[in-house]
């Protein structure tokens, strides 16, 4: 990985989902630039390794387990970051997700329920209470992972879709509610990142079929993702405000 700057050096930063995938790389991408990073997931089986894998490396990174689906779990944790680390949090980067795809008459209860709770609701807890921190060391930056799926859609992902179509509105609202206060909120939507998770969705021929008609030619990696986080929460993305940065290799402008 090649790092332009420590842009976020002795910066608090709280990234959710940070066991696996895109969450691990962002993890590592904004301790690397400087950042003290307090990695939360609700998975400690999955989280230990990860967080002792990125501290054997050298990086200035914590390990909360955490479900933000619970408010007052995410208040707790909150207030142990701040305590933990001696200084309040600068950048949140709302990653963990639930999902589950299925056709509209799978829909039940239960995955509209997980889904929002852990992808939309969190949001509004973990920003709920950042935001007191960010105010009291006079500014930060909120980073809200939102997908493609918001913006073009594809069968069988009404719930996904919905709950990241709701990351967007969500953001917007928040950017202009914290401006105020120094606080810029923003969304990143990538298209698809060859994690196993997603990966999982489609049979091998279904896989290097879309992959050749990615514009770019491949699929993106859990790093490109990272950059385009740590932009948006350092000083670069100083006069970025309530946008939308979609990284998709160029899938939403159309395939090859
Ligand atoms: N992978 C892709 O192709 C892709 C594409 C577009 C958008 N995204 C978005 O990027 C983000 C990361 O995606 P990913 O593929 O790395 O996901 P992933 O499923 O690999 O990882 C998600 C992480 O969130 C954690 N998590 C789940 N529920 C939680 C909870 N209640 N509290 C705390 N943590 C919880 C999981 O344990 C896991 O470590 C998500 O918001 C996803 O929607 C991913």
């Amino acid at each position: 990985m090649t790092v332009p700057a420590r842009r976020l050096e002795g910066v608090v930063c709280v990234v959710t989902g940070a066991a696996r995938g895109i969450g691990v790389a962002i993890a590592e991408r904004l301790a690397a630039e400087g950042g003290r990073v307090a990695a939360w997931d609700v998975s400690e089986r999955r989280l230990d390794p990860t967080v002792a894998e990125l501290r054997a490396r050298g990086l200035d990174v914590q390990g909360f387990v955490c479900d933000v689906g619970s408010r007052q779990a995410v208040t707790d944790a909150m207030a142990q970051v701040e305590q933990g680390f001696g200084a309040p949090v600068g950048v949140l980067v709302n990653n963990a997700v639930w999902a589950r795809f299925g056709a509209l008459a799978e829909i039940d209860d239960e995955v509209v329920d997980r889904t929002l709770a852990v992808g939309l609701k969190a949001l509004m807890w973990t920003t709920q209470a950042a935001a007191p921190q960010m105010r009291r060391r006079g500014g930060g930056s909120i980073v809200n992972l939102s997908s493609v799926s918001a913006l073009h859609p594809q069968a069988s992902s009404i719930v996904y879709a919905a709950m990241k179509g709701g990351v967007l509105g969500l953001t917007k609202a928040a950017a202009v509610e914290l401006s105020p206060d120094r606080i810029r909120v923003n969304a990143v939507i990538p298209g698809m990142v060859g994690t196993p998770a997603s990966k999982a969705q489609f049979d091998a021929v279904t896989l290097a079929q879309r992959e050749a008609a990615m514009p770019l030619g491949r699929f993106g990696d859990p790093a490109d993702i990272a950059g385009a986080v740590a932009f948006l929460a350092s000083e670069d993305g100083a006069y970025v405000q309530g946008a939308e940065l979609i990284v998709d290799g160029g899938w939403t402008v159309g395939t090859r």
